[in-house]
C-alpha cells in the first residue's frame, strides 16, 4: 500500500467523490484484473457512502465487476494524466497485457482483489447493490462503500487540502481526449465549518 495512505471513517467517504474528479474503475476475478477510467461516476449517498457509475457493457472491467460483485473507484492525480490516457485507450479485450504495457504501479488493499493504480489521491471499495435494469439500460452500477483510503498529503479530517507544496496530487476533471483540467482553487464560505 502506498505509505501515504490511510484509512478514511465510513461516514466521510462521500467527501472523497464531492469533487467530481474523473475516476478509475478497478475490478478483478479469478485471478484476473483490469482498470479502466469513468468520468461518469457520482456520489450518491451519506452513510453508508454509495456512488454510482457508468461501465460500458463491451468494456473488459465489466464483467470482472458483474462476476466478483465489487469494484474500486480510484482518483487519478495530475502526476499520472499520461496513465490515465494509456488505461482509457486501449481495452484488455484486445491486449491482454494492457495492465503491464501501461506505466501505472499497481498495489492491492489487505482483503481485496482488484489492480489499484499507485499515484491516487484516494481508494475507495464497493460492494454492488444489484440493480439488473439500471445495468442493461443505462450500463450504470450502484455500490456500497465498504472501505476507503486517502492519501494523508491531500485529505485529512474529512477535508481535502491543497496548497503549492502538492499541486501534483490534484484531482483530474475530464473533457474530452487527452484534455483535462486539474482541481482549482478552494472557496470557502465562513460559517459553515464541518
Ligand atoms: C478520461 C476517460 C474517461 C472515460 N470515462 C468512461 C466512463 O465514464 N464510462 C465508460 O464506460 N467508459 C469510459 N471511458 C472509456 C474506457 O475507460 C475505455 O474504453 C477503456 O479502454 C476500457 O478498458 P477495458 O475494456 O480494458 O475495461 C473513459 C476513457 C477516458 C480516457
Amino acid at each position: 500500500m502506498d505509505k501515504f495512505l490511510q484509512e478514511v471513517a465510513p461516514e466521510k467517504a462521500y467527501r472523497l467523490l464531492n469533487l467530481g474528479a474523473t475516476c478509475f474503475v478497478s475490478a478483478a476475478f479469478n485471478g484476473d484484473g483490469d482498470v479502466m477510467p469513468a468520468a461518469w461516476n457520482c456520489a450518491l449517498d451519506l452513510a453508508p457512502c454509495k456512488c454510482t457509475v457508468v461501465v460500458a457493457r463491451d468494456h473488459y472491467t465489466r464483467p470482472l465487476m458483474e462476476k466478483s460483485g465489487y469494484f474500486a473507484i480510484s482518483l487519478p492525480t495530475v502526476s499520472i494524466a499520461k496513465v490515465v490516457m494509456q488505461l482509457g485507450s486501449v481495452s484488455k479485450n484486445d491486449v491482454k497485457d494492457k495492465l503491464e504495457q501501461s506505466d501505472a504501479k499497481f498495489f492491492k488493499l489487505d482483503g481485496f482483489d482488484m489492480p489499484l493504480v499507485s499515484g491516487c489521491a484516494a481508494h475507495l471499495i464497493f460492494k454492488i447493490i444489484p440493480e439488473p435494469e439500471m445495468e442493461q439500460k443505462y450500463d450504470l452500477f450502484l455500490g456500497e462503500c465498504v472501505k476507503a483510503v486517502a492519501d494523508s498529503r491531500v485529505f485529512r479530517n474529512g477535508h481535502y487540502y491543497y496548497d503549492a507544496s502538492n499541486q501534483d496530487l490534484r484531482t483530474l476533471h475530464y473533457v474530452a481526449g487527452g484534455h483535462f483540467y486539474a482541481l482549482g482553487e478552494e472557496v470557502l464560505v465562513p460559517g459553515y465549518d464541518d
